[in-house]
């Protein structure tokens, strides 16, 4: 069953997708050469604290940090560590977090410093590709046109689709029903409607689309060695359209 929610639910769901967005900007400011993942994993654990959150990815199914940072060939649950950030990395945040009952879930892949054409042009296509995705959901499309927009886009621009993990339904779980790939034929699928509230996340490779997961038992990489991006943004769909909860600018235009 994919849940419906409420107006007032929904503005829950706001608050902490709002708070999610907000501290994933302020990780962005803080990415620069030197830094490290570790350091950023805490300041995202300190901000959500100070906002009465807790982490959502912490103690999920063991995992052991507040965010998940994959550095260049890492695709995603890159567990945070002490190795510096070096100019021309690219670095992707994931964030989730709980408040008052109700989960948020977004995720930024971001240059270290100056970084090569061929990184900026992959981050380019993956950003986009998450907005073609959104720009498809509204209640009576079906799920599977948010992964046809993205296969489509990503394969014309000659890179590939991770297809071993999925956005997801998220609500007073993290991860609810459905399951959304980034890949897929458009009109099928379960039938969105209006209250759903949806994290759309495209993990794209510059290579082959194949990936491994490390001894560590959760850092996916991608086979190839190739570099590999994610955007993710939640959702909640409307009549029309859908509302982002995750929007980094109305998130720091409330802040300030
Ligand atoms: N955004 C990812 C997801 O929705 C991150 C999960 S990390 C985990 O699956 F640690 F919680 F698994
Ligand atoms: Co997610």
């Amino acid at each position: 069953m994919i849940n419906c929610r409420s107006a007032a639910e929904l503005e829950r769901l706001a608050r902490v997708n709002a708070l999610v967005a907000r501290v994933l900007a302020e990780l962005m400011g803080a990415v620069a050469p030197g830094t490290t993942t570790r350091a950023l994993d805490r300041l995202a654990e300190q901000r959500l604290v100070e906002a009465g959150a807790a982490p959502a990815f912490k103690g999920y199914h063991g995992y052991p940090a507040t965010i998940c940072a994959s550095v260049n060939e890492q695709v995603i649950h890159g567990i945070p560590n002490d190795r510096k950030l070096v100019e021309g990395d690219i670095v992707s945040i994931d964030m989730g977090a709980r408040l008052d009952g109700f989960y948020g879930d977004s995720a930024v892949t971001v240059p270290v410093g100056r970084i090569s054409p061929e990184a900026e042009r992959l981050l380019a296509v993956t950003q986009a590709a998450l907005e073609r995705a959104l720009a498809v959901v509204r209640a009576g499309a079906r799920v599977h046109d948010i992964g046809a927009a993205v296969q489509q886009h990503v394969e014309a621009q000659g890179y590939s689709v991770v297809r071993e993990f999925v956005g997801h339904g998220i609500g007073t779980s993290l991860h609810e029903e459905p399951q959304i790939p980034n890949y897929g034929t458009a009109g099928r699928g379960a039938r969105l409607a209006e209250g759903m509230v949806l994290a759309i996340e495209p993990m794209v490779n510059a290579g082959k689309a194949a990936v491994k997961v490390l001894s560590d038992g959760w850092t996916a990489v991608t086979k190839d060695g190739s570099l590999s991006a994610h955007f993710e943004h939640t959702v909640a769909v409307t009549a029309t359209g859908c509302r982002v909860l995750t929007l980094r600018d109305q998130a720091v235009a409330e802040a300030v």
